[in-house]
């Protein structure tokens, strides 16, 4: 298995896929989407424009789905919810449809679709991700961080580094076995530094302190939390991620 990591959609190869693809958006959007399924919502499906999400969530009855709008951080006008992982409680997302659109976060699910296992992982479900590429053994894995509007963000490589950092542990082996690129090597070492301190690196990332200015601290608090959630988001049909049983 060759793990390749690349900070932003924008990094990522548009001409080949790897056999699997892992998108992260540890703030918020990839936790919110391990969390809603773990809280048994049907489905989480994705959109990178917020008028495809309504035309398309209008054909389910309003008891059966969920609309998830946010853009900067803040919650879209009109959307029942916004980005938080602590809105998906199983009262609120119990058996219905999440339609989520987010600033980063879908864009980078859209980003690498096309691969034959398309995952969502964020810290929180760090080892369910290491454990279903230990058990199906991919050979070419991407992990494609979300960043922010095509730039670098701490907190998706970090979890990146984590991902590859289980691997490595489980595995026995030596980095320059895993590491596809120098990018992965990069991830490790950010996660070796900070693991004993994520919540404190969020409080580096240019995102986190966005959402501190906004009032979000639970969220970050949340969202640093590692391996809390047996949960994994895997690509059913384009678009629409379930949890695998
Ligand atoms: C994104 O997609 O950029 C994020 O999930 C933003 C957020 O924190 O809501």
């Amino acid at each position: 298995m060759k793990v390749s990591v690349f900070h932003t959609p924008e990094l990522t190869p548009a001409t080949v896929v790897a056999d699997c693809a892992i998108a992260v958006d540890v703030l918020r959007a990839t936790s919110t989407i391990a969390t809603a399924l773990g809280s048994g919502a049907e489905a989480v499906q994705a959109f990178s424009d917020l008028n495809k999400l309504m035309a398309v969530s209008e054909t389910w009855a309003p008891d059966k789905r969920i609309r998830a709008g946010e853009r900067g951080g803040s919650q879209v006008e009109g959307f029942d919810f916004g980005n938080s992982p602590l809105d998906c409680t199983p009262e609120r997302v119990g058996g219905r449809r999440l339609f989520i659109s987010t600033t980063n976060g879908t864009r980078a699910l859209q980003c690498i679709e096309a691969a034959p296992i398309v995952l969502a992982a964020a810290l929180i479900n760090r080892d369910a991700i290491v454990q279903h590429l230990l058990q199906h053994k991919p050979e070419t894995v991407w992990i494609v961080g979300s960043g922010w509007e095509g730039s670098f963000s701490l907190e998706d490589t970090v979890c990146a580094g984590a991902i590859v950092h289980g691997l490595q542990q489980e595995l026995g082996c030596s980095l320059d076995d895993l590491a596809g690129n120098d990018e992965t090597i990069a991830a490790v070492s950010l996660f070796r530094q900070w693991e004993g301190d994520l919540l404190g690196l969020f409080h580096h990332a240019s995102h986190g302190k966005r959402l501190l200015r906004l009032g979000i601290t639970e969220d970050l608090k949340y969202c640093s939390q590692l391996d809390i959630l047996d949960v994994l988001p895997i690509q059913h049909e384009l678009g629409v991620l379930i949890k695998q049983a």
